[in-house]
């Protein structure tokens, strides 16, 4: 079975928990900077072209591996994980509905 680090790219198989806002660029690339795994959130978030910039925010700061959530509630989820693909987030988690 393979480990969740090799999966995702991190040093260490810890996950940061996706919090609304909370989990924006300077919360996320420290967390991968650290060896962990940060995950931007998007649940209130309300343009696609804010959610690329805060994935190229991210990635200014950080060349480790990150990922993004979708809050499924939120209506511009699709447009979201257009973006995601698009800027190469090779991990997405999903909210529960
Ligand atoms: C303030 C707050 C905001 C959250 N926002 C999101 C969110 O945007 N998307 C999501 O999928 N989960 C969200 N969650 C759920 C957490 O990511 C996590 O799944 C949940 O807290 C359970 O993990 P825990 O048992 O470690 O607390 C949020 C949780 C909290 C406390």
């Amino acid at each position: 079975m393979p480990r969740v680090t090799d999966l995702l790219g991190s040093q260490y198989p810890i996950i940061q928990g996706a919090m609304g806002v909370i989990c924006n660029p300077e919360l996320v690339a420290p967390v991968s900077e650290a060896g962990g795994f940060g995950l931007l959130a998007t649940a209130f978030a309300r343009d696609p072209e804010a959610v690329r910039d805060q994935v190229k925010a991210t990635k200014e700061i950080t060349k480790k591996p990150f990922g993004a959530n979708l809050f499924v509630m939120n209506p511009l989820a699709p447009k979201f994980a257009e973006v995601f693909a698009e800027e190469g987030v090779k991990c997405v988690t999903v909210s529960v509905k």
